[in-house]
């Protein structure tokens, strides 16, 4: 068994923390997304992964996951020229994929589970596709899935504009080399891409296995809406554990499971978890409280911030209360007490509640 991660495109929809960098990149408990990804396939004994990457941001996704020792397993690049659309990068990736079954991972998903045991039901069961069902809210921007009252499945559809069902596709599927096939017969959909609900559909046309399974736990497509801090959250509460490897002065209190990385120090604060907090970062008289995420060289003095993500080299100062803020890298927040105006200096797609 291989796995292919999908890890190009744009990162339009998380603009504009994805106008430098590729949106699999974007922290989630101080952790790329991508980096769950790989957990999860690891987890499942695949060591052989490719990673599809774009133009645009595949050197960064190289320099970030690098040869793969660090999971211990060999990773290959395969690039994709263009965002031609899921099974397009299939194709792309046939070289790699050659005849074995393959995982397919969509690089901005999240999942509160193990692919584990769908792997071994995938190969129990010699099916052609395993494909994972969430009941969704709005399914018209997933692909959807019709299921019968025995869970067969009738039709699968991209992003309908009158879905049958709230079963949405999951970013997560598992494929035999049929797949190849069922993809060179399909054509691009409306918006001009190889759509891999198509190819699935064009499986059970041919009349091959295609086997669902709902997923109970959680699931984050990252890259779809603004929902990182819900990703942070969950991950926080799921997976945070309580580590101090930093320095916490006599006039501080970590409460709660905090995890504080080495070289950064908590003068005279409080810290309620679950929080992480990365290298070579100071707070200073501040409070910290639960679901906050805090990166590497960040400066938090006299303020207090709950529920947000903070990244690489950003500073907040004399902020009396930050909530449910996503702030990006190298961002100074300034609480300027001589002036009553506003001096801003935003980003393009940026958004301040005042
Ligand atoms: C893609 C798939 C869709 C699936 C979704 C899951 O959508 O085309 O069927 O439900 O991923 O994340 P896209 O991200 O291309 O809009």
């Amino acid at each position: 068994m291989k796995a292919l991660i999908l890890s190009g495109g744009k990162g339009t929809r998380l603009r504009p923390l994805t106008y430098s960098g590729a949106k699999q990149l974007v922290p989630v408990a101080n952790r790329p997304i991508l980096f769950y990804c790989i957990d999860n396939i690891v987890n499942a004994g695949i060591k052989d992964i490719g990673i599809i990457i774009s133009p645009e941001t595949g050197e960064e996704i190289k320099e970030a996951v690098g040869n793969g020792k660090q999971w211990d397993a060999k990773i290959t690049y395969i690039p994709q020229d263009a965002p031609a659309g899921l099974a397009h990068a299939v194709k792309a990736a046939r070289g790699f994929l050659k005849n074995s079954p393959f995982v397919m991972y969509l690089g901005d998903n999240l999942i509160g589970t193990d692919i584990k045991k769908f792997v071994g039901d995938f190969i129990k069961k010699k099916s052609d596709a395993l494909i994972l069902l969430k009941e969704v809210e709005n399914p018209k921007q997933f692909g959807v899935a019709e299921v019968s009252g025995n869970g067969r499945i009738i039709r699968l559809i991209e992003k309908p504009e009158n879905p049958p069902s709230n079963l949405a596709l999951v970013g997560v599927y598992i494929f035999s080399f049929r797949i190849h096939k069922a993809i060179d017969r399909i054509s691009p959909s409306k918006r001009g891409e190889l759509e891999i609900t198509d190819a699935i559909q064009e499986l059970i046309y041919m009349g091959h296995h295609v086997k669902s399974s709902l997923l109970k736990t959680w699931w984050l497509d990252t890259g779809k809406k603004d929902d990182l801090l819900t990703a942070n959250a969950i991950v926080l509460d799921e997976w945070g554990k309580k580590n101090i490897r930093g320095t916490v002065d006599k006039l501080s209190k970590v409460l709660g499971r905090v995890m504080l990385n080495k070289n950064s120090i908590i003068k005279a604060s409080t810290i309620r978890g679950p929080v992480v907090i990365g290298e070579n970062t100071v707070i200073e008289n501040s409070f910290i409280g639960p679901h906050t995420s805090i990166g590497d060289d960040v400066r938090i003095i006299n303020s207090s911030i709950e529920h947000s993500v903070i990244m690489n080299g950003s500073e907040v100062l004399d902020i009396e209360r930050l909530e449910e803020s996503l702030i990006g890298r190298r961002v100074k927040i300034v609480k300027n007490s001589r002036h009553k105006a506003l001096r801003l200096m935003l980003g393009d797609d940026s958004v301040m509640e005042v």
